[in-house]
């Protein structure tokens, strides 16, 4: 049995980051994606409603869970009994990025990192993006899910008004 975790903060989740978890299923027995706190961003969505809207955009996977985790992501994939991390790469920035975390959790637990490329017709898809994008009214209906576009459109709105 071959188990495998995407980690990410999902905040909100994207057609890219479904693009990822859809090819990474077809390549492990199982995924969970697991969403967690990256504590250099700030964030729009709380933990339970990025693990709701993860949960309805993955409901069509059958073999993909979705969980919350705190703490070291090593720590996460061996409470879970996974062998790998999943991670996507759109380009050269995320490879940078993306490195030194890998080696940082190999060195640490042994734990390996498999990069899948997104689908290069996702690879400007962000989820900075899409917010930046749907605050200041851009069309971003194409780029997430239909209910991420509503909770995106109705927190955007929150936030503007201040409620
Ligand atoms: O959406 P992001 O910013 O790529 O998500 C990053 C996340 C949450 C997966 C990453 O920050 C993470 O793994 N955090 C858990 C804490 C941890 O293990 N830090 C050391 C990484 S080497």
């Amino acid at each position: 049995m071959t188990r495998a975790v995407c980690p990410g903060s999902f905040d909100p989740v994207t057609n890219g980051h479904l693009d990822i978890f859809g090819r990474a299923a077809a390549l492990f027995d199982e995924l969970i994606v697991a969403t967690g706190t990256n504590i250099s961003k700030s964030r729009l969505f709380d933990p339970d409603e990025r693990l709701e809207m993860l949960s309805e955009a993955c409901a069509d996977l059958p073999n993909v869970t979705v969980m919350g985790f705190d703490g070291l992501i090593v720590d996460f994939c061996r409470e879970v009994e996974a062998q790998a991390i999943v991670k996507g790469l759109r380009g050269g920035n995320d490879y940078e990025y993306e490195l030194p975390m890998a080696q940082m959790n190999a060195h640490l637990t042994g734990v390996e990192t498999v990069f899948v490329p997104t689908t290069a017709s996702l690879g400007y898809v962000s989820s900075s993006l899409v917010k930046e994008v749907a605050s200041l009214g851009g069309d971003v209906s194409g780029l997430v899910p239909a209910s991420v576009h509503d909770r995106l459109t109705r927190r955007i709105g929150e936030r503007r008004t201040g409620a």
